[in-house]
């Protein structure tokens, strides 16, 4: 992504909040795995959308006013020994040449620097809660007013970033979307890889083994843990063993998406293992893709982000009565949520830089309405357990079907549109 981005995003940012402010955004802690490995270092969503810099233990700093405003950052010094272990560091001489950084300092001399700084300002724009070391510092820095009041011009008040920074971002810019697309391409054909690939006997991780190769080909990676459950596992909502032998006669279910260069893909696909879905496994899963169909749809500028939900919800209830799976009236069955026996989830979420992507989804108290620019999940599902009360041909039946989907005025563009989801095409790319 070009610099001009990320200095935009600033600028943005700095014109929407107070004067006499500042904004402070640490960089994610890393994270231990076991022991003394740590997982795979992974910047802070927030702070990587502000400065495309992706080095642990610094400090982003922004300072609105004096025309185009202050970019300050905090980060490692270089040091010949630790980056023979761990990797080059940018330091503050490289962040300044490489980040269009204004000011930048040793995270070392943070103590000496920041809270002066602080005390020369009203209010201090920050997320609590994600760095809890760092929270009380700010709390020590902000509080230290109370003792030695002549050093301070203002009494600090903290302001919750999060609304305003997440706003922005819910909004995606063209640059973003394009980043969006190039995480989709990677996961479809990874999907279409396991497709052809499926046979009974396989077990489950084998066709996440698809995803690994693929997303790492590219050098991406998971955006969460993958799910790829066989029959029964296809209904438990968050299955992430993928241990399990692949049944013929059996679907399975793939939920997998990459994150490449910071943004997501999440799409999920359900087929049949042997590659011929029976009579019970088509009625359901056609019934699930008309309700994704038709939720899509209505991922429409000015219609409300729940409208997606209603539609899935009534298309789903009204298929699951004609089978005899409900029963009853189905204004009833809606208004007591009885589909929720068998479609216990929401519709979608919103994707971007995180899966669950940032973002208000009500405001007021109400459903918001969608804006060009939002990208949200449309991901109805039925799941069918193993119950007496069902009839056979329907137990251990999970369907999903998921796709990503951009608001662009009345005509939603499917990020994922490529990848197969009627049956018949299905049952073609698997060579039955
Ligand atoms: N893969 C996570 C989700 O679909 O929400
Ligand atoms: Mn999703
Ligand atoms: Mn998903």
């Amino acid at each position: 992504m070009h610099e001009s981005e990320f200095k935009n995003r600033r600028q943005q940012i700095m014109r929407m909040i107070e004067d006499h402010s500042l904004l402070i955004i640490p960089s994610a802690p890393p994270k231990n795995r076991s022991r003394d490995i740590e997982y795979r270092y992974r910047q802070d969503s927030d702070f990587f959308y502000l400065t495309g810099f992706d080095e642990p233990n610094s400090i982003l700093v922004l300072i609105p006013g004096r025309s185009e405003g202050e970019f300050i950052l905090f980060c490692q010094e270089r040091d010949r020994l630790r980056e023979q272990w761990d990797g080059k560091r940018y330091g503050p001489e490289g962040a300044m040449n490489d980040f269009q950084v204004d000011d930048a300092y040793p995270i070392d001399d943070i103590d000496e620097i920041l809270p002066a700084l602080i005390q020369t300002k009203k209010y201090i724009y920050y997320s609590m809660h994600r760095d809890r070391e760092f929270d009380n510092k700010l709390n020590s820095w902000v509080n230290e007013k109370s003792d030695k009041p002549k050093r301070n011009q203002y009494q600090q008040e903290i302001i919750s970033l999060d609304h305003l920074l997440h706003d922005m971002r819910l909004f995606k810019s063209k640059t973003e979307i394009t980043a969006m697309k190039n995480a989709v391409k990677i996961a479809v054909v990874a999907h279409e890889n396991a497709i052809k690939k499926v046979h009974p006997k396989m077990f489950e991780y084998e066709l996440e083994a698809e995803f690994i190769y693929e997303f790492t080909r590219y050098n991406a990676e998971h955006a969460y843990n993958p799910i790829v459950g066989g029959g029964e596992n296809a209904c438990i909502l968050h299955y992430v063993s993928n241990n399990a032998e692949l049944k013929d006669g059996d679907l399975v279910l793939i939920d997998a998406g990459c994150e490449l260069k910071y943004y997501a893909s999440d799409i999920t696909r359900t087929f049949p293992v042997n590659g011929r879905f029976s009579r019970a496994q088509l009625d359901i899963y056609n019934i699930v893709l008309e309700a994704q169909l038709s939720a899509i749809s209505k991922v429409k500028k000015g219609n409300h982000f729940n409208d997606p939900h209603n539609e899935a919800v009534k298309i789903i209830t009204q298929g699951l009565l004609n089978l005899g799976l409900l029963q009853g009236k189905i204004s009833r069955l809606i208004e007591n949520e009885a589909y929720r026996r068998f479609f216990m989830h929401r519709t979608g979420h919103w994707i971007g830089m995180d899966v669950h992507d940032v973002g208000d989804y009500k405001v007021d108290e109400e459903w918001r309405l969608l804006e060009n620019g939002m990208v949200t999940t449309i991901e109805p599902g039925i799941y069918i357990g193993n119950e007496k009360d069902i009839p056979k041909r329907y137990r251990n039946i999970g369907v999903r079907i998921e796709d990503m989907v951009l608001v662009k005025d009345s005509t939603p563009e499917v990020l994922s549109q490529s990848l197969v989801k009627d049956p018949a095409a299905i049952e073609l790319m698997m060579g039955s």
